[in-house]
C-alpha cells in the first residue's frame, strides 16, 4: 500500500518580502518530494508600512520591536488546527527578536496549535538571529513543540554596509544608488543562491519526512549565509 504524502504547515510573516521569497523556493521543494503545504500568512489587523517611511519613524519601529511589542493578527484559518507531519515558522528578525506578528501569535495560538507537533523555524535575517532563535526555541518548547531543526538566512552583504543598507532601506532610502554606499552594498535582502537553498532544503525535508527519517540529521544551517 502507498504510504500518505507528509503534510506541511507554513506560518508566515513577511514585511519586506524576504521571507517570502525564501519560501517560494521552499515550497517548490517540498512539493517537489510530494508534500501537501498549507501556506498561513499572518495578517497585522493594523497594516504594518515598508518601508517606515523617515529615520526618526525607523528608530521608534526598532524600539517598540527591541520591547518585544506585539502586534495583533486576524484569527488563523481552520486549517490550522488539523494535524501536520511538520510545522514550519518563518519570519524576520525584528530587534533580536521573533517580529511582532509572530510573538502575538505564539501568545493567543502557539499552545493550541503547536502543542506536541514537530516545528522547524526558518529565520530571515540581516545576521543576528542569535538571541532571536534562542528566545523562539524558548517560547515553542513553553508551547509543547519539539523543535525539530532551524533554518538560517542571513543577508549575504558584508559588514558594516548591511547594517547600513537594511538600515537605510527601512527608513525609506536606496542606498544602492548612493554614491559611496551603493559601491559596497549592491541589494537589499536575500540572493538567488540562498532561494535555491531553501529549494534543497524543501526537497531534503520532505524526502526525509516520507522516509520516517529524523529531521534533526538534516543540515539545515549555514551553507550560504554568513558565519555570524
Ligand atoms: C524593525 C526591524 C528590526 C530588525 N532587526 C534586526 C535584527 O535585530 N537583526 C537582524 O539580523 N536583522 C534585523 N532586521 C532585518 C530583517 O530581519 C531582514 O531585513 C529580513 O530579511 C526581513 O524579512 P522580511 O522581508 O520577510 O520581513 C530588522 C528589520 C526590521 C524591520
Amino acid at each position: 500500500m502507498m504510504k500518505p504524502s507528509p503534510t506541511i504547515l507554513i506560518i508566515s510573516y513577511s514585511l519586506s518580502g524576504q521571507t517570502n521569497g525564501l519560501l517560494h523556493g521552499l515550497v517548490s521543494g517540498l512539493e517537489d518530494s510530494q508534500c501537501h503545504v498549507h501556506h498561513e500568512r499572518l495578517q497585522p489587523l493594523a497594516p504594518i508600512r515598508f518601508p517606515f517611511g523617515s529615520v526618526p519613524k525607523t528608530v521608534v519601529m526598532m524600539l517598540r520591536t527591541f520591547l518585544r511589542q506585539r502586534f495583533a493578527i486576524a484569527p488563523l484559518s481552520t486549517a490550522c488546527d488539523e494535524q501536520y507531519n511538520l510545522i514550519i515558522l518563518a519570519g524576520p528578525t525584528w530587534s533580536y527578536n521573533p517580529s511582532g506578528p509572530m510573538l502575538f501569535f505564539i501568545d493567543r495560538d502557539g499552545r493550541r496549535i503547536l502543542k506536541d507537533q514537530t516545528v522547524i523555524p526558518l529565520i530571515s535575517c540581516r545576521g543576528y538571529w542569535r538571541m532571536h532563535l534562542w528566545g523562539l526555541q524558548r517560547m515553542l518548547t513553553q508551547c509543547g513543540a519539539e523543535v525539530a531543526n532551524t533554518m538560517i538566512f542571513s543577508h549575504p552583504a558584508k559588514e558594516p554596509w548591511r547594517t547600513l543598507g537594511v538600515f537605510l532601506k527601512l527608513s525609506g532610502k536606496h542606498p544602492e544608488k548612493m554614491a559611496f554606499i551603493g559601491s559596497h552594498y549592491h541589494r537589499y535582502g536575500h540572493d538567488k543562491t540562498q532561494a535555491a537553498e531553501a529549494r534543497e532544503y524543501g526537497r531534503l525535508i520532505g524526502s526525509h519526512l516520507a522516509a520516517g527519517q529524523p529531521l534533526a540529521d538534516l543540515a539545515l544551517q549555514h551553507r550560504t549565509t554568513c558565519p555570524d
